[in-house]
């Protein structure tokens, strides 16, 4: 039995598809109910619905095989899983996003509000600049908006939520696919099954 941590989400429906397409079925998933837990003996798949945050966490602990999961995660808090296959799919950026008439002069401390805490530490102390980090969990264009912060750090995918928030990308950081991981242990002892998961996803990409 494979056990598989999907994000909970468009994304994670999207990726289902992918592994259904790839002969890794479970109908029970598509049954309208709040269920997190889907199986199918006859495939030997489990897949798990989980906070797109937490897949990472399964995986490092093996309460799930593999997962799917953004690089956006994978940097952040670098867990000690292998990263296997890029899904091409998920694809946006980390960048640093602030008001249009913005401009930092470097002379006072850069007061930067995000989720990202050490992707937005790395970044700035590679261009030894001096920041105040404001951690917040969500909604972070308001930061700026409400002058909590100069700029933000965090996800742009289309740009519609910089652009209704009279904000714009100012640099940018690095780019975010989701990424097939997988526990460490799990690799070694199921090798063959998720080997040949991954080929036939990697297949259909
Ligand atoms: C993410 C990100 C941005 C938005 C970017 O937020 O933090 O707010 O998506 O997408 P866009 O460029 O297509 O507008 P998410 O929906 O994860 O919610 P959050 O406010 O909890 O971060």
């Amino acid at each position: 039995m494979i056990n598989i941590a999907l994000p909970k989400g468009r994304l994670g429906e999207k990726v289902y598809a992918l592994f259904e397409k790839a002969g890794y079925e479970c109908p029970s998933i598509k049954e309208n109910n709040r269920k997190l837990i889907f199986e199918n003996e006859e495939k030997a798949v489990r897949y798990f619905w989980v906070k797109p945050s937490d897949v990472s966490i399964y995986v490092e602990r093996g309460a799930a095989d593999i997962g799917i999961c953004g690089k956006d995660i994978l940097t952040e808090y670098t867990p000690d899983v292998y990263e296997l296959l890029d899904m091409k799919t998920g694809i946006c950026r980390m960048a640093v996003a602030a008001k249009k008439d913005f401009y930092d002069d470097g002379q006072h401390t850069l007061k930067v509000a995000t989720k990202f805490v050490n992707c937005a530490k790395a970044y700035y102390t590679a261009k030894g600049r001096d920041i105040d980090i404001i951690k917040l969990n969500g909604s972070i264009e308001i930061a700026p908006i409400l002058g909590l912060s100069d700029v933000i750090v965090d996800i742009v995918e289309t740009g519609t939520t910089l652009k209704e928030n009279d904000l714009e990308v100012k640099e940018e950081i690095f780019s975010i696919s989701a990424r097939l991981i997988a526990n460490k242990a799990s690799f070694k002892f199921k090798t063959e099954a998720v080997e040949t998961l991954v080929a036939k996803v990697k297949e259909l990409l």
